[in-house]
């Protein structure tokens, strides 16, 4: 294996220690940071992490010092604005640096997710019915939708902004939530049906063909039956609310191998839609009826070792250092293809 010069772009509140001196790396908000630090350097890369915040000219110069074969993409915003990963992205264009995961275009397509479902709709990829609310209008429900609806932000990822009651089964509880997304998150609202039933991820990787992984499904062990199903902010983040309600995830329990193929198809068929490239999870439920609906698309997911990703892949027989190297390896030959 070639060794390289590899940047890895990362929030500047997220430089990761070099060496952990017993801090628990778990709960670290680094963690994703140091595992893709510290594996591609044991991997024999030449490894330079640059923490960025709101300056272009940051990138621009540990290109032009460091001259690297690749940057590894971990940045999720730009100057505080989620939806601005995608002009990083295209700067590193510009710069003709390769770069690992989605290409501009996907990520725009994908970090809207009002479009995103609107193309996916377009293809008959199922997708719960959804409107959007936009800030500082009335708001008025779409009759087309039945409750119960979930509210979420339109933009914002990782759960921000969703809880228990973001769930709503009647107007007044709709106005409450879609008012509160307008308020605190300070973004437009998407309003989805509700789709009650079983909480899957697919991982995938490829630029034009793609690689799937086995289907994972969060679990909810300890949840009381009054509670919903979903990955709520605390689900995600909070380890004692995960070990209080017995929340873990892991491969799929049973799904008929038709089942399997339908979800595998449909993912695939979404990850070609909307040209994604590098690596991308894409999140599904699947109701009592057994049929499945794509609530998001998200390119360039969480890799930390151990976490969903990485765990699905080494269930494919990938290691951790392998699925780095693909990810170099899918950003290098995506920008050898591209540059003309
Ligand atoms: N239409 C829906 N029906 C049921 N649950 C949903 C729906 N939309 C979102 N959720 C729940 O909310 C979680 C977060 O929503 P998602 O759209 O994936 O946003 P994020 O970008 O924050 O992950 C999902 O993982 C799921 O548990
Ligand atoms: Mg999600």
């Amino acid at each position: 294996m070639k060794k390289l010069r590899v940047v890895v772009f990362m929030h500047e509140d997220l430089v990761p220690p070099e060496k952990l001196n017993g801090v628990p790396k778990e709960s670290a908000p680094w963690r994703t940071e140091y595992d893709v630090v510290s594996t591609l350097r044991k991997m024999g890369h030449e490894v330079r992490p640059v923490g960025i915040r709101s300056d272009l000219s940051v990138i621009r110069q540990a290109i032009e010092d460091f001259k690297p074969h690749a940057a590894f993409n971990l940045l999720e915003e730009f100057d505080g604005v989620a939806v601005y990963d995608q002009n990083v992205v295209s700067f590193l264009e510009l710069l003709r640096v390769p770069y690992t995961g989605c290409n501009p275009r996907g990520l725009m397509l994908a970090r809207d997710k009002a479009l995103c479902k609107k193309i996916l709709h377009y293809h008959r990829i199922p997708t719960p019915e959804f409107a959007v609310y936009p800030m500082g209008r009335i708001i008025k429900r779409s009759k087309r939708l039945q409750f119960p609806l979930i509210v979420k932000s339109l933009i914002e990822e990782a759960s921000l902004g969703i809880a228990q009651a973001s769930v709503v089964y009647d107007e007044a509880e709709l106005n409450e939530r879609v008012r509160f997304v307008h308020d605190k998150l300070k973004t437009d609202a998407l309003v989805e049906e509700y789709i009650d039933g079983r909480e899957l991820y697919v991982a995938m990787m490829g630029n034009s063909r793609r690689k799937v992984f086995a289907i994972w499904e969060l679990f909810f062990e300890k949840l009381g039956e009054k509670n919903e199903r979903i990955a709520t902010a605390k689900v995600k983040w909070d380890l004692k609310y995960q070990k209080k309600f017995g929340i873990s995830s892991g491969e799929a329990k049973v799904l008929a191998p038709d089942k399997e193929k339908e979800i595998v198809r449909m993912c695939k068929r979404a990850y070609d839609v909307l040209g994604l490239n590098g690596y991308a999870r894409i999140d599904l439920r699947m109701n009592e009826k057994e049929e499945i609906f794509i609530i998001e698309v998200n390119p360039n997911p969480q890799i930390a070792e151990g976490e969903d990703f990485a765990e699905s892949a080494r269930k494919a027989g990938m290691s951790y250092a392998e699925l780095l190297q693909r990810i170099l390896n899918l950003g290098i030959r995506w920008s050898q293809n591209r540059s003309g």
